[in-house]
C-alpha cells in the first residue's frame, strides 16, 4: 500500500479498515454483554469520534441512548487550570449508566477536565470507550475501560482523525512518515 499527502506531510497505512471492524465489532460485544439490561447512555465527542461512534452504534444490539457533544476547550484563570465546556449535554445524567466515546486518548487532558463535570451530574456508572489510547503519551491517568487499540505515540489520521481539518474521511487509519533526515536523503 502506499502512503498519502495531506497538507505537507506524507502518511503510511497503519491500521486497515477490517482491523478497525474486527476491533469495534469486539467492543460492542462487551458493552452488549455489560449493559444489558442497562439501558446504557452513549456520549459521543464530537467531532473525532463521530465514525467510530457510527460503527460502534450499529453493532450495539440491546437497548441504548445516544447524544452527541462537542467539548470546547479554554485556558482558565491559573487556579483553575485548563477548562472544558460541554456543548449540547441535554440529557439528566442523574442515575444513568454513562459510556463517553472518544477517538483517542493522547495525553489525557481532555478526559481529565470534563470526566469530573459527568460525575458531579451522578451518574449510576460512568465508562469510557476509545478507539485508539496513546498510553506512552498518556500524562493524566484515565482509565480506558472499553479499548479498539494500544497505539505508540504517534500522529494518527484518518477514520474521523484529521490533521488540520483534512483526513476525517479516510476509511483506515494512516500514521505520520516521520521526517527523512539530511543524512538519510544524501545516500
Ligand atoms: P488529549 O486531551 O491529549 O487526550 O487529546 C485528545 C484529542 O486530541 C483527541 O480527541 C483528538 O482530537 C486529538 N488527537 C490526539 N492524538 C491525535 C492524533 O494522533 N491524530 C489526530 N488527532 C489527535
Ligand atoms: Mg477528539
Amino acid at each position: 500500500m502506499s502512503t498519502i499527502r495531506v497538507h505537507d506531510k506524507e502518511f503510511k497505512p497503519y491500521l486497515g479498515a477490517e482491523m478497525i471492524a474486527d476491533r469495534v465489532r469486539a467492543v460492542a460485544g462487551e458493552i452488549n454483554k455489560d449493559y444489558a439490561g442497562k439501558r446504557p447512555l452513549f456520549i459521543a465527542i464530537l467531532n473525532g469520534s463521530f465514525m467510530f461512534t457510527a460503527d460502534l452504534f450499529k453493532e450495539i444490539s440491546i437497548e441504548a441512548e445516544i447524544c452527541f457533544i462537542k467539548l470546547a476547550s479554554y485556558k482558565g484563570t491559573k487556579s483553575s487550570g485548563h477548562v472544558i465546556t460541554a456543548i449540547g449535554l441535554d440529557i439528566d445524567l442523574i442515575g444513568r449508566h454513562v459510556v463517553v466515546l472518544e477517538d483517542i486518548i493522547d495525553t489525557g487532558k481532555t478526559m481529565d477536565a470534563f470526566l469530573p463535570q459527568l460525575v458531579h451530574q451522578q451518574p449510576a456508572s460512568l465508562k469510557i470507550a476509545a478507539l485508539l489510547h496513546k498510553p506512552s503519551a498518556t500524562v493524566y491517568p484515565i482509565h480506558v475501560d472499553y479499548l479498539g487499540f494500544s497505539v505508540p505515540d504517534e500522529f494518527l489520521l484518518g477514520y474521523g482523525l484529521d490533521y488540520d481539518g483534512l483526513g476525517r474521511n479516510i476509511p483506515s487509519i494512516y500514521k505520520l512518515v516521520q521526517g527523512i533526515d539530511k543524512e538519510e536523503r544524501t545516500h
